[in-house]
């Protein structure tokens, strides 16, 4: 449990220093820079963007994160007049910088090959497989194979999915041969999209493992993983695109299973070397016991992390800063009461014009927040294609039932605007 003490600044030490690695259009920032103030430690903030570029938009600091050698020099200069206590990367893209980084200034962080294996979801499942954790059988493929042959060598229902992107983007259920070679081929055109070269694009094949969905907030302390948070997904995610909506916790799952499920992400980090700092697993269970669907070594993705609070209001970037800081990590005990969030799905493709209703929404009794986040007259693009939401609904209540009625009924009373833009309706 945080105490008020714990929070006040201790003059007897030196402040510590923490790099914070961004991205231009993570939401990720502000949660943790409000934590550092809190904790009475400066934070420095580099983005990913060349260092020209940087300067121009009057950004502190510009890294290259597609460079990770070139970005931990860049770090390792700064390092030498502004000591760093840690180095941090708030979403996934930035984990490689932060584990080459660390690892030339001699900071505790997990190894560069581990940051690899949790951005990567063919290693993952590699390692994965290797340990005896229960995870989807899969295969890898190329774009530069024939997707009929890798129809008819698949068994069903499958997922066809990609190595790196996140947020469910590119992840596509197919139940038989003809949706497989229609997934392949929309999974592979989103790839040459992203990145026009001619190179093959890898991408995955797993069974589809059925049942219910729970994400798992935890922090690894020399491998140690202490449960932050468990998050039931209450929605059914079963395709044909994974669109995620309701996080909610605690989870309503029996304790019994609630363990199952620690020990199942446990065995997760510890195959993949995953034994410093944040941990996010998603996971799915059915009769057979919990699943690893992924492991991510960063906190819970979005606005999502608003949904918890320890003690006396600390946030999670709070114990996340102080575990990289050395500092004492006091027992994560969750606030009384339930949260939850509803990610707002795109419902359709087009030019964003407006939401309505966000008052009515905020009056549900329960619901905290209402933050639209889509910008009005700039394209907004549904899964699997997509990479965004169109907002965030923040509940707090006495249980986890109430706060879905709640973020369910404020969901209901949103109007979304949007106008099929001229290309998507001639495609
Ligand atoms: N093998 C699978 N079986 C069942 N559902 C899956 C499987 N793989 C992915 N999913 C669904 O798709 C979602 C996104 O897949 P995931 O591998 O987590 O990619 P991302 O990194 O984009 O989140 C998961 O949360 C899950 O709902
Ligand atoms: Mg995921």
């Amino acid at each position: 449990m945080i105490t008020e003490e714990d929070t006040l600044v201790d003059v007897s030490r030196p402040a510590r220093r923490v790099l914070l690695l961004l991205t231009v259009t993570t939401y990720r920032s502000q949660a943790f820079v409000d934590a550092a103030a809190r904790l009475g430690i400066e934070v420095v903030a580099a983005t990913d963007m060349p260092r020209e570029l940087a300067e121009f938009w009057h950004q502190p600091l510009g890294v290259d994160f597609g460079d990770p050698d070139g970005a931990a020099r860049i770090i390792a200069d700064l390092a030498a007049t502004k000591p760093l206590d840690a180095i941090l990367a708030v979403d996934d893209s930035g984990s490689l910088v932060a584990a080459r980084a660390s690892a030339a200034l001699g900071l505790r962080h997990n190894g560069v090959e581990v940051a690899e294996a949790a951005r990567d979801k063919f290693i993952m499942r590699t390692l994965l497989r290797a340990a005896g954790v229960p995870s989807p059988p899969f295969e890898r493929h190329f774009s530069s194979e024939d997707p009929h042959a890798i129809a008819a060598a698949t068994a069903y229902p499958c997922v066809v999915k990609p190595l790196r992107l996140s947020g469910s983007r590119g992840v596509i259920r197919a139940n038989n041969r003809e949706e497989c070679v229609a997934a392949i081929a929309r999974l592979t055109a989103l790839l040459h999209n992203l990145e026009p070269t001619p190179e093959p694009k890898p991408f995955l094949i797993e069974q589809f493992i059925p049942g219910f969905e729970v994400a798992l907030e935890g922090l690894l302390d020399d491998g140690e993983l202490e449960v932050l948070a468990l998050f039931d997904k209450p929605d059914p995610l079963d395709g044909p695109f994974f669109e995620e909506t309701l996080y909610i916790t605690p989870s309503r799952l029996p304790s019994e299973v609630q363990r199952a499920i620690r020990d199942c992400a446990a065995a997760a980090a510890a195959a993949l070397g995953l034994r410093q700092g944040p941990m996010h697993a998603e996971l799915r269970v059915n009769e057979q016991g919990p699943w690893i669907v992924e492991l991510a070594g960063r906190s819970i993705g979005g606005l999502c992390s608003k949904t918890l609070r320890f003690g006396s209001a600390a946030s999670l970037e709070e114990l996340i800063l102080r575990q990289a800081c050395g500092l004492e990590i006091p027992t994560a005990a969750p606030d009384q009461g339930a949260g939850g969030v509803m990610m707002i799905p795109i419902p359709e493709g087009g030019i964003f014009k407006c939401a309505t209703g966000v008052e009515e929404a905020q009056a549900v009794p329960g619901i905290e927040e209402v933050t639209i986040t889509a910008k009005a007259q700039y394209p907004i693009v549904p899964l699997p294609e997509g990479d965004s939401y169109l907002g965030f609904i923040f509940a707090h209540g006495a249980t986890p039932a109430e706060v879905e009625q709640a973020l369910r009924e404020a969901h209901r009373r949103l109007r979304f605007t949007i106008q099929p833009s001229i290309a998507l309706q001639l495609a």
